[in-house]
């Protein structure tokens, strides 16, 4: 296996000295037909990658790459439940959470029920507080995979959504939560703690915080009808005070980062209601099934993967942007970056060795049309070349503002292709341009992107988009070969806040040299 990865990846690194010089420009004219071979649909849901730097033979080369690494093997251990995620010795199974009811474990659908009498009850205005008042708002605490991904799908799918009045909080920067808090009224608010490990300081200083402030108004015994907790650790939180009657559990088999078909979702699910979350769960399933039946050459994840590994690996890039039209999405690149970067932002292969080629790019970006007046300066003609994901929706979510919607996307439709075409000098002089002014006014094009466009935002898209990436993680970790469910890296730095925290409070405990001298400056201030 370890030869014929290594012939495959040298295979690549040969084709792309073969393609060096020819640019998308060139392709193009070379094989004006590329546009319509280089997608994939799946219905209604499009994913053209003729803007990429590949040609047919690319394409082979990169499918021949993934059969070497293993991912139809990979794929199949995850979906039987295999500990796959073995420094935590745990199985991955996410996409359990999504099938349809009846094929779904009983243990699933207990709790899936029990969400859905939650939600109902807190939608239609019966679920009362402690003082018998409805409550109407939702205070999800949580953070990174506790936070990142309802409140992502949450913003997204606001427009359908109509009760209750949800608010996210996962700093500790009391500026998140203090004016908030000022705010809400106490009566009237379902406190839904959320941690898999229910440990995190953030989350756990929040908690506390906000515990005390409904204690405040309500009584100190009697707090436990307004809270909620979700946890993979029940015991911890009815220990907290959370009554078990409103502990909703999902388990180790579920990361973070891919919780939110879990009960994670819970605010997703009491904002569009059990009809609107099956519905978001739904499009992840239709993916998965995709993702288990395609071949790899139809696959839309593994091509995503796949493309990812030509523009970084082969081509060098070192950042990829991911550039939503539509201001739902706003939270989505966020999201990613913790699905992505927490996943296979790693130095060391399945068999604890260095590795030998670079892992997870930075993955980046923010919505159209706003970014294109931030940063796609640095997209054009920065030094760094940038692959880029375009996410587009063909319908507007009303009607009424098709016109607003069209230019739009034409705006999405244009950077793209300045992107990949750029203007040479004597486009720019024949343009109007006058000769000084030139060398600032040429776009070297050949930028490589995709464009993935649906027909419409809704809470089964959302969900199938969501699902893209999560399988896109997953084949992109076995091509890497890197345990793509663990994240040891952000465990160093929790530690030394614990002595740091100390330290800064008087408390006898060492820190190194460095942070010493920044907490004395801090102190003298
Ligand atoms: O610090 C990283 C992390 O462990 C993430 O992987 C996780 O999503 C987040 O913290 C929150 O963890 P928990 O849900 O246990 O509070």
């Amino acid at each position: 296996m370890d030869r014929q990865r290594a012939g495959a990846w040298q295979s690549l690194h040969n084709h792309a000295r073969t393609l060096a010089g020819v640019d998308l420009r060139e392709m193009f004219q070379q094989h004006p037909r590329r546009c319509r071979e280089l997608r994939l649909e799946l219905d209604g849901l499009l994913f053209d990658f003729s803007r990429q730097r590949v040609v047919g033979e690319t394409m082979d080369l990169l499918v021949k790459l993934a059969r070497a690494c293993g991912v139809e093997q990979q794929r199949e251990r995850m979906f039987s439940g295999d500990p796959i995620n073995v420094t935590e010795k745990r199985a991955v199974r996410h996409v359990d959470l999504r099938l349809p009811p009846k094929r779904r474990d009983r243990e699933i659908n207990r709790v899936m029920e029990r969400m859905e009498t939650l939600a109902v009850a807190l939608r239609s205005g019966k679920l009362l507080g402690v003082r018998k008042r409805p409550l109407r708002h939702l205070l999800h605490l949580g953070i990174g995979g506790s936070d990142l991904g309802p409140r992502m799908a949450v913003h997204a799918l606001s427009p359908f959504a109509t009760k209750p009045d949800i608010h996210f909080v996962a700093n500790l920067d009391p500026d998140e939560w203090a004016p908030l808090l000022d705010r809400l009224d106490a009566d009237a608010t379902l406190v839904c703690v959320v941690s898999k490990s229910f440990t995190t300081q953030e989350t756990m200083a929040n908690a506390a915080v906000v515990r005390a402030w409904l204690e405040k108004s309500l009584g100190r015994k009697q707090v436990g009808a307004q809270l909620l907790a979700i946890t993979a650790h029940p015991g911890r939180a009815g220990e907290w005070g959370v009554p078990a009657e409103r502990i909703l559990p999902f388990w180790d088999w579920v990361g973070g980062r891919f919780s939110l078909p879990s009960a994670v979702g819970f605010p997703l699910m009491a904002a569009l209601g059990p009809r609107g979350f099956a519905e978001f769960q739904a499009g992840m399933h239709a993916v998965d099934h995709h993702f288990m039946a395609a071949p790899l050459r139809g696959n839309i994840p593994v091509i995503m993967a796949l493309l990812g590994v030509w523009n970084g690996n082969i081509l060098g890039a070192r950042s990829h942007a991911v550039l939503p039209y539509s201001q739902g999405l706003h939270w989505f690149p966020l999201f990613l970056q913790q699905l992505e970067m927490e996943s296979n932002g790693k130095s060391v292969d399945q068999q604890g060795r260095s590795l030998t080629r670079d892992s997870a790019p930075v993955i980046w970006g923010g919505v159209g049309t706003n970014a294109q007046h931030a940063f796609f300066q640095h997209l054009h003609q920065g030094t760094f070349f940038t692959p880029c994901d375009f996410i587009g929706f063909a319908h507007p979510r009303d009607e009424r503002y098709l016109e607003h919607h069209k230019q739009l996307l034409a705006n999405l439709l244009a950077q793209s292709a300045a992107l990949a075409f750029g203007r040479t000098a004597e486009e720019a002089a024949a343009a109007g341009v006058g000769p000084a002014q030139i060398p600032w006014r040429v776009f070297p094009g050949n930028r490589p992107s995709s464009t993935l466009i649906l027909d419409r935002l809704s809470p089964f898209n959302l969900g199938r988009l969501v699902a893209i990436y999560e399988h896109k993680v997953f084949v992109q970790g076995v091509l890497w070969d890197v345990l793509s469910f663990d994240q040891w890296g952000v465990e160093l730095g929790k530690e030394i806040a614990v002595d740091v925290c100390k330290n800064m409070k008087g408390e006898d405990s060492l820190v190194d040299v460095a942070t010493q001298e920044l907490i004395d400056w801090i102190n003298r201030a």
